[in-house]
């Protein structure tokens, strides 16, 4: 479950500030979590002189970052139809004005560092006859939002290839050097970057802010600073509704070594099932990617079994392909399409977003550090509007808001009740199962044949957790957050793990 980015990596020597909690615990800005946002952001605010320290729960590149494609592509499967369908053309060039400036500053920064980078071609393509409608719509939803798309009717792949929309010169990287090289700019530049402490509360303190953590050590202590930027994909704090405004998705990857030749080019498919292929340089050859088997999190009765499709998809298309690697993330959806970068409430100058990436932060989160760091600083990104955290888009967006929200309520009620109707008092012989009645509920699942219970109940807001049978997790069908088999807290705006089972503590 080791992704091929952070497969093999050596303790970087680059984390000079990394673990111990002994720190000035005071800052100008502290930016919360090291994905290519925070990082990011908190490099070009280093660069203007603020006093920077980055918290990250886990280690740098853990979330989203660590376990992506890692495609910095300007084309984004049919995102840009959904854009221009829900805001029209005017705003689909902002987004795409601000992804191709994050893109820009991504591959100057690469290309200054010496961090390897492939150009390629990126595709959105069609499988089947049926999608090639979907595939010309984004055709032309690229032209009206100003980008060089053209069609393509073959490409030289082994998979079906029904015809596609094509725009050249794109990008696709190992995205760690680059983490890695902004860590060391940040040290550089008097930054701190503190990894294993989580922020688990914000709140006011003085003209400032008071951020409660705890070290994977159990070490409590506060955190003082002005303002604060959440770079944690899903926002940790309860305000602003962005749980209500933003979807977990789940989805797959596969790394595999294939006799021969690998094609070149970036490609995903407009129509079901999603199949997302490159291939990643390594010093062993090329690896080829895919990935796909994505649904929303918490909420697939068995994943493991599209993740064997797609598995059987790759090796059918690749003959004598072996999968060296496997592994799994998240990434979150906005409601109205658009990213969420700004104020977590309107006017708030102290608290700071960047979410709603959709599967595609490599451009938007580099966007976002460039929109966020400039507003910090006084200034404004012309293309602004497209990213911003509270606007008149979200009107448009809004339906599809309480639409989400009718299913959290649904996926709450449901998880409070359907247990009874479950296992009884069995414990599975292997994977997890959620048992009892409303008031005694427990979370059971063997793991490599130890058994462990915990309580379902997720400690964000009382969400009911499901079995993931493809990760071997707890997930929380209302906002995401995911919890190990004994309970450990994974990810997720939870801030903490999963309690014991009251059963297990009676013994
Ligand atoms: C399977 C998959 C494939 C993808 N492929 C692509 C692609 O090809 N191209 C593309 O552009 N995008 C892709 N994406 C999307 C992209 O990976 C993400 O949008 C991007 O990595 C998000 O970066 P981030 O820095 O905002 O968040 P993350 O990388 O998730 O970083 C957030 C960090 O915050 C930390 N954190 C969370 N809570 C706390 C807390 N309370 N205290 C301290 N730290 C905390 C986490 O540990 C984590 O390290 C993909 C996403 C997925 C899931
Ligand atoms: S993630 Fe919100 S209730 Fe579980």
């Amino acid at each position: 479950m080791t992704s091929l980015w952070l497969a093999d990596r050596v303790q970087q020597a680059a984390h000079p500030s990394s673990v111990s909690s002994d720190f000035d615990r005071n800052a100008d800005v502290v930016v919360v979590g090291a994905g290519i946002t925070g990082l990011t952001t908190a490099v070009l605010l280093a660069r203007a002189g603020r006093n920077v320290l980055v918290l990250e729960a886990f280690t740098v590149g853990a979330g989203a970052t660590g376990n992506t494609t890692a495609k910095i592509s300007v084309l984004q499967g049919s995102k840009m139809s959904k854009i221009v369908g829900k805001h029209g053309p005017k705003i689909a060039k902002m987004y795409a004005q601000g992804n191709r400036e994050g893109q820009e500053w991504l591959l100057g920064y690469c290309e200054a560092r010496g961090i390897s980078v492939q150009r390629e071609d990126a595709y959105t393509y069609a499988q089947t006859e049926k999608g090639v409608s979907s595939a010309r719509q984004e055709l032309e939803a690229c032209q009206a939002a100003g980008l060089a798309a053209d069609w393509v009717d073959d490409a030289d792949v082994p998979f079906e290839f029904n015809g596609g929309v094509r725009l050249a010169n794109q990008a696709q990287f190992d995205p760690m050097p680059y983490l890695d090289s902004l860590v060391v700019e940040l040290d550089e530049r008097g930054g701190r970057l503190v990894q294993s402490t989580r922020v688990q509360r914000v709140s006011g303190h003085g003209d400032g802010l008071a951020l409660s953590v705890r070290t994977s050590a159990g070490e409590e202590f506060d955190v003082h600073t002005k303002q604060c930027v959440l770079a944690t994909g899903i926002p940790i704090l309860d305000r602003g509704g962005f749980f209500a405004r933003l979807k977990p998705q789940r989805s797959y990857c596969m790394a595999y070594k294939v006799p021969g030749t690998l094609p070149r080019g970036m490609y995903l498919s407009v129509d079901s099932p999603t199949r997302s292929v490159r291939y990643a340089p390594t010093p062993d050859g090329d690896r080829l990617i895919v990935g796909g088997a994505g649904h929303p999190v918490g909420r697939e009765k068995s994943p493991s079994s599209s993740v064997q499709e797609l598995d059987s998809w790759a090796k059918q298309h690749y003959p004598g392909a072996m999968q060296t690697h496997y592994w799994s993330a998240q990434d979150y959806t906005p409601a109205d399409e658009l990213p969420y970068v700004g104020p977590i409430l309107p006017g708030d100058d102290k608290i700071f977003v960047a979410t709603g990436f959709d599967k595609w932060g490599m451009t938007n989160g580099v966007a976002a550090a460039l929109a966020l760091s400039g507003r910090i600083l006084g200034g404004r990104m012309d293309w602004a509007d497209a990213f911003a955290s509270w606007s008149p888009h979200e009107l448009s967006g809004i339906p599809k808001a309480l639409q989400a929200n009718l299913e959290v309520g649904f996926n709450l009620a449901k998880g409070w009740i359907t247990p009874v109707t479950r296992m009884g008092d069995r414990s599975p012989e292997s994977g997890g199962v959620v048992s009892g009645p409303p008031w005694d509920l427990e979370a059971r699942c063997r793991v490599n044949g130890v058994e462990h219970r915990v309580s379902p109940v997720c400690p964000h807001l009382g969400g009911i957790v499901n079995w993931n049978d493809a990760d071997e997790a707890w997930e929380c069908p209302l906002h995401g957050s995911r919890f190990a088999p004994d309970g450990t807290l994974l990810e997720g705006p939870a801030t903490r793990g999963l309690t014991a089972s009251v059963q297990s503590a009676h013994g």
